[in-house]
């Protein structure tokens, strides 16, 4: 008889639950699907060359540093150089303050871990990225949407949140949102609105967890300040990501946050990993001395700038005028709305996989049951001419369901 596992799972393992963009994956890796799916970034932008002379240098003068166990907290170099970067940006942090994490999904799940209680409400934006979700969930946290518009997370909407599950005797602690090219909206979050967010986190103690893994990414304009810059009360716990904007293989992220937390992480992360790759964080260190990193991230936003102006334009040209999309500056994501008289996002999908299309139909972002008339669109892998083939297969399969949708309510109405 074999064993039945189910019965050897943890209580807080039942809400372990697979992502539905992992799921893609087997999807988007098919050569004939064009995707829409992934949120990674392009196969061909990678700095091979630079990393190539970096690597190789590595290995011939610092290999101890780079192949040996490093410090949990991270290489004190990488800590110095990250700090710095957001010195600049405004966000002053020192390295003690400054973790590295295994991508920022690390961060996300080791803070998920020190903070959250099962049955823990979690403040997040409608709709949200899912692997935060998950990551919250994965500890019994309970996501709570909070309603957006196209300047962020609506104010009113988190005071009224944490009022509500306050006087149900469970008062919200964190906040957790992506201010800049929001996963899945691409919705940049304006100064007004963070610093009315910032003013209701102060008057009811919430924490704000801050992620930031595409505010480098600006197509149009750069972004405004962030939550930690503007932060005086040390409530801001950032988290930030060489994934988008060098390469996501060496999974490097950081954590930049009050003492507290950051020494309660550290601890946590000794358990989870002993240190992340020092391999790649003497890399991404190197990369980054070298001047390398900033100047891929400017290249970046002309490749991604036009990536997201191919999309736009094909949707503008081949979608039906009834579905509505964000326009955003920056990052890798468009929100689509459908009509509500069309089938579910799910439903369409189905038809877009027929013909070898794929995105994400938009409930799994929902912490309220929404976003089955909704989707989200990432520009950031396929090429240009495959974004406006596959968008252009999209609208032909949307002209259709619009004819038939107006057959019916035509015949519904004689
Ligand atoms: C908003 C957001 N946060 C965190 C992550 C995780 O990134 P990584 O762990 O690669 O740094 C992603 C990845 O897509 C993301 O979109």
């Amino acid at each position: 008889m074999s064993v039945d596992w189910s019965n050897f799972f943890s209580r807080r393992t039942k809400n372990i639950t697979g992502s539905q963009i992992r799921q893609f994956f087997a999807l988007t890796e098919k050569p004939e699907v064009i995707s829409f799916a992934g949120g990674f970034p392009g196969n061909d932008f990678f700095p091979q060359k630079e990393i190539a002379g970096s690597l190789a240098h590595l290995i011939r003068e610092d290999s101890t540093q780079a192949l040996q166990y490093s410090p949990t907290e991270g290489s004190f170099d990488l800590r110095k150089v990250l700090s710095a970067k957001m010195s600049r940006d405004g966000k002053l942090c020192n390295a003690d303050s400054l973790i590295i994490t295994d991508g920022s999904q690390q961060g996300l799940d080791l803070l998920a871990r020190i903070l959250i209680n099962s049955g823990d409400p979690v403040l997040v934006e409608e709709p949200a990225y899912i692997g935060g979700m998950s990551a919250f969930k994965s500890y019994g946290g309970i996501t709570v949407g909070i309603e957006m518009d196209d300047e962020g997370p609506l104010p009113w909407s988190l005071e009224q949140a944490v009022k509500k599950h306050s006087s149900d005797g469970k008062r919200p602690k964190l906040f957790y949102t992506v201010p800049n090219f929001h996963n899945p909206t691409g919705i940049t979050t304006s100064l007004k609105r963070r610093f009315e967010i910032l003013a209701i986190a102060s008057r009811y103690n919430l924490a704000i967890i801050e992620d930031n893994p595409y505010g480098d990414l600006f197509y149009d304009q750069d972004v405004p300040l962030s939550y930690k810059a503007l932060d005086r009360e040390d409530r801001v716990i950032y988290l930030g990501s060489y994934s988008k904007i060098l390469i996501p293989g060496i999974r490097i992220g950081w954590l930049a946050g009050p003492g507290p937390i950051v020494e309660k992480i550290s601890m946590a992360k000794q358990t989870a990993d002993l240190c992340s790759s020092s391999l790649g964080q003497q890399l991404a260190y190197r990369l980054s001395l070298e001047g390398n990193v900033d100047k891929h991230i400017i290249n970046l936003r002309r490749l991604y700038r036009d990536k997201r102006n191919a999309m736009l334009s094909a949707m503008d040209r081949y979608f039906p005028a009834g579905i509505e999309y964000s326009r955003p500056g920056g990052g890798f994501f468009i929100w689509v709305n459908f009509p509500s008289y069309y089938p579910s996002s799910r439903e369409l999908l189905e038809m877009a996989l027929q013909q070898n299309v794929a995105f994400v139909h938009g409930e799994g972002f929902s912490s309220n049951g929404g976003g089955l008339h909704s989707a989200r669109f990432s520009f950031s892998q396929p090429g240009i001419d495959d974004i406006n083939f596959g968008i252009k297969i999209l609208g032909e399969i949307f002209w259709e369901v619009e004819a038939s949708c107006s057959v019916k309510v035509a015949g519904w109405e004689s």
